[in-house]
């Protein structure tokens, strides 16, 4: 559990402009928010008096910040050598195209974020994507379209279900 001093209220409120004090200050708020919305980015823009463009531009430099929440499922999609030899590139290309987003970017609906990273240690797998904890290998562009629908439609199926339970819950 993050401690009271790492809190995103406690480091805004204790910034006294020292080099170096807008990156754990940006780190704080992700932690508090999930990532870093514009609100924030206006708090801290007027504690800090660092122009709301500068801060973004801080963001926008830095692949650990996010400007968007993370989606319910994180995909992430290995580009690393095994995979890449075995057409992890056409596989990204076909996530893009299936959720209609880039890397590092979220569904508009909330429900996918897309990541690529070096390795996901199971190379004899050779493409791998993992949705979630969930590996799927040996992947063609095909295939992974079918099971980010599996995934789409699973949580169709699960939002529908909240509301149906709520009311026998309250029956009983
Ligand atoms: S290179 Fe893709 S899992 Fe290792």
């Amino acid at each position: 559990m993050a401690h009271e001093t790492d809190s995103f209220v406690y480091r805004l409120w204790r910034y006294d402009g020292a080099p170096g004090e807008l990156i754990p200050l940006l780190q704080s708020a992700q932690e508090h928010f999930g990532y870093i919305p514009r609100r924030a980015i206006r708090y801290i823009s007027e504690a800090t008096h660092i122009p709301e463009s500068a801060i973004y531009g801080v963001i926008t430099f830095y692949s650990q910040f996010r400007l968007q929440p993370m989606g319910k499922h994180v995909v992430r999609i290995c580009a690393g050598t095994a995979c890449h030899v075995s057409g992890s590139k056409l596989l990204i290309e076909s996530v893009q195209d299936e959720l209609g987003i880039e890397v590092g970017e979220t569904t508009a609906d909330g429900l996918f974020t897309l990541f690529t990273v070096a390795c996901l240690g199971c190379c004899s797998l050779a493409p791998v994507m993992m949705v979630g904890e969930e590996t799927h290998g040996r992947l063609t562009p095909a295939s992974v379209r079918r099971i980010l629908r599996g995934y789409r439609r699973k949580s169709e199926a699960a939002g529908a279900r909240p509301a149906a339970e709520a009311t026998t819950g309250a029956d009983r």
